[in-house]
């Protein structure tokens, strides 16, 4: 009797221990290189195609249109990827909403995120929900390294 409890206390430990390990693996921020620089420079042309004529080419708004830089970064804080995404998908451009597919929008993710100085890396944003709700939109950098430029320092 007394093992088979240990046994269930045991199993129970794992399972927890497990669990952590597995959401410690698939949980990410926007500061862990979540897009790669040749999909930026692809969301950059699709950028000037759909959405620079609002937004502007350098992300800074216009009097009617709000930037994508700046302010922008804290009014997303503390969401996941896939809210600015569907956001994106579905109410831009606006005039012609959704007409730009999925993948696009990731790629322009990708390069508004390069734009605002968050680390580029080796895998790509992928444009499925559940991958990008794995994604969380901090504004804070993890270790801190000095302050964030707003825009991009080359
Ligand atoms: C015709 C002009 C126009 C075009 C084209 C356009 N936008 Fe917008 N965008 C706006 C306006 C205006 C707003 C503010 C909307 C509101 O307040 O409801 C906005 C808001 C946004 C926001 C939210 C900004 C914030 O402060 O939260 C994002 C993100 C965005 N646009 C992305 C895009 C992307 C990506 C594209 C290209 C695929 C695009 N927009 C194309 C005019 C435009």
């Amino acid at each position: 009797m007394r093992s088979r409890i240990l046994l269930v206390a045991t199993v129970t430990i794992y399972a927890a221990l497990y669990a952590a390990d597995a959401e410690a693996q698939t949980r990410h921020t926007i500061w862990d290189g979540v897009y790669t620089d040749a999909q930026a420079t692809r969301g950059s042309a699709q950028y000037r195609q759909h959405c620079a004529i609002c937004h502007s080419a350098n992300l800074s708004g216009s009097y009617e249109t709000p930037p994508l830089t700046g302010r922008f970064i804290p009014y997303w804080s503390g969401t996941t990827l896939d809210v600015l995404l569907d956001y994106m998908n579905t109410a831009m451009p606006l005039g012609l909403p959704g007409s730009v597919d999925r993948s696009a929008d990731a790629d322009i993710l990708a390069f508004i995120l390069k734009e605002n100085n968050f680390p580029s890396g080796s895998t790509e944003l992928k444009a499925g929900a559940d991958d990008l709700k794995a994604i969380s939109f901090d504004t804070e950098k993890p270790q801190p390294a000095g302050p964030v430029k707003k825009m991009k320092s080359k």
